[in-house]
C-alpha cells in the first residue's frame, strides 16, 4: 500500500493513521495491550481524566533512515519521564519494556505513514495515559489507558530552520512547586491563551518567565530554551524546577560539550541579559531546533544573530543532532532504537 501525502509539506496536525496500540489497566495490573484501528477511546462519564485531568503524555518521533531502517530516538528516555508523571498524578507506572515495545507496535503497524528520508518530515509518535472507570470524588481513578497513536508531521514552528520571533507572556504556564517538570495535561490547556494572544499578535509562541519572580526565562511554549554566548563558546540553558526536563535539552547539553567542544551551562538565564548571547533557539521533540529570532518584552524587542538567517552555532547544533535522528551521524550509545 502506498500513502498519498504530501510529505514536503506536512506541518503538525492531525492524521489518522491506520492503527493505534491500546492497553487497560484494572484490578492493580496492565493487560497485554493489542493494536486497534478505532481512533475512538470510551470511557465512563466519570472518568477522572475528564474532571481532574489526571492525564499524562509523552511525545518522541521515528524516523525514515537512508537505508530504509527506522530509527527511535531515546524512547527509554521517554519511557522514564511518563513514569514521573505518573508517580506525580499517582497513575500506575507504565514499565519501560511495555512503553518501548507499545511504540515500536504503532510505528510497525503504520510503517508507511513514515515519511521518506530527505523529506524533513518524520513521525510523531504520542504515548498517553488517562484515568478513567466510574468515579466523582476527587481522588486517583480506579482504571487506567495507556495508548499509542502516531502522526507523520513535518515542522512545528513554521519558520522551520528559518528564525522567527517569540514573544514574552505575563501569564505563568506552572507553579513554582506544581507540576511544569512532568509532561501532564494541565499545563498545557493551561498554556492555550497564551499561545494564542502571542500568535494573534504575529509571534510564533509565547516566552514564559518563572513563576516566582519573572525575570528569568522558563520556557518557550511547548519546548526549552538556549542561548549561544557572544564568543561563541558556551550553550546555556535554563535550570529551574517548574520546567520540562527535555530530552532534545539533555541531548544538545551532551553534543554541544562533547561534540562541538563548548562550555555547557544550566544556569538562571535573565530576560534583561540577553545581550550576552549571540544565538537562541528553542528545542523539543516538536521544535527539534527552532532558532529565535528576536523575542519581543513588554515595548523591548531582543534581536539575536539574524531575523532571517540560522546562526553558525545552531545550524552545527542541529546538523548533528538531526543527523543522528536520521542515521547519518554516529549516535552516542544507546541513542538509537531500531524499529524491525
Ligand atoms: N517543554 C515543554 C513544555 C514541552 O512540552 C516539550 C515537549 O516535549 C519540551 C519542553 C521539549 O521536550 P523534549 O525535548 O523531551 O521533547
Ligand atoms: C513534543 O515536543 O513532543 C511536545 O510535546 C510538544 C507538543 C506538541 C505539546
Amino acid at each position: 500500500m502506498s500513502v498519498e501525502i504530501d510529505w514536503k509539506n506536512l506541518g503538525f496536525s492531525y492524521i489518522k493513521t491506520p492503527f493505534r496500540y491500546i492497553s487497560y489497566w484494572k484490578d492493580g495490573q496492565w493487560d497485554n495491550g493489542q493494536l486497534t484501528e478505532d481512533n475512538k477511546v470510551y470511557i465512563s462519564e466519570g472518568s477522572t481524566a475528564l474532571h481532574y485531568g489526571q492525564t499524562a503524555f509523552e511525545g518522541l518521533k521515528a524516523y525514515r533512515c537512508k537505508d530504509g531502517s527506522i530509527n527511535l530516538f531515546r524512547p527509554d528516555e521517554n519511557a522514564k519521564r511518563l513514569m514521573q508523571s505518573c508517580q506525580r498524578l499517582l497513575m500506575p507506572e507504565v514499565p519501560i519494556d511495555k512503553f518501548v515495545d507499545a511504540v515500536k507496535q504503532a510505528v510497525k503497524a503504520n510503517e508507511e505513514y513514515i515519511p521518506p528520508y530527505g523529506t524533513g518530515g518524520s513521525l510523531y509518535i504520542r504515548p498517553y495515559i488517562i484515568g478513567v472507570g466510574d468515579n466523582i470524588g476527587v481522588a486517583p481513578a480506579p482504571e487506567y489507558i495507556f495508548s499509542v497513536f502516531v502522526v507523520p508531521v513535518g515542522a512545528y514552528f513554521k519558520g522551520g530552520l528559518t528564525p522567527t520571533r517569540f514573544i514574552v507572556t505575563e501569564y505563568d504556564r506552572a507553579a513554582p512547586r506544581g507540576t511544569g517538570s512532568v509532561k501532564v495535561g494541565g499545563n498545557y490547556a493551561s498554556g492555550y491563551k497564551a499561545g494564542k494572544e502571542a500568535k494573534q499578535a504575529g509571534y510564533s509562541d509565547a516566552v514564559y518567565l518563572d513563576p516566582q519572580t519573572h525575570t528569568k526565562i522558563e520556557e518557550i511554549g511547548a519546548a526549552n530554551f538556549f542561548g549561544i554566548t557572544k564568543d561563541g563558546k558556551k550553550f546555556v540553558t535554563p535550570k529551574s524546577p517548574s520546567i520540562l526536563p527535555s530530552i532534545t535539552k539533555y541531548s544538545l547539553l551532551y553534543l554541544a560539550k562533547e561534540r562541538l567542544g563548548l562550555d555547557v551551562e544550566e544556569g538562571d538565564i535573565y530576560i534583561d541579559a540577553l545581550d550576552q548571547f549571540s544565538e537562541a533557539g528553542a528545542c523539543g521533540t516538536a521544535a527539534v531546533i527552532s532558532p529565535i529570532g528576536g523575542i519581543q518584552n513588554g515595548d523591548n524587542l531582543h534581536v539575536f544573530y539574524s531575523e532571517t538567517e540560522v546562526g553558525p552555532v545552531t545550524q552545527r547544533l542541529y546538523d548533528e543532532l538531526v543527523g543522528i535522528q536520521y542515521g547519518d551521524v554516529p549516535a552516542p550509545d544507546n541513542w538509537i532504537v531500531k524499529v524491525d
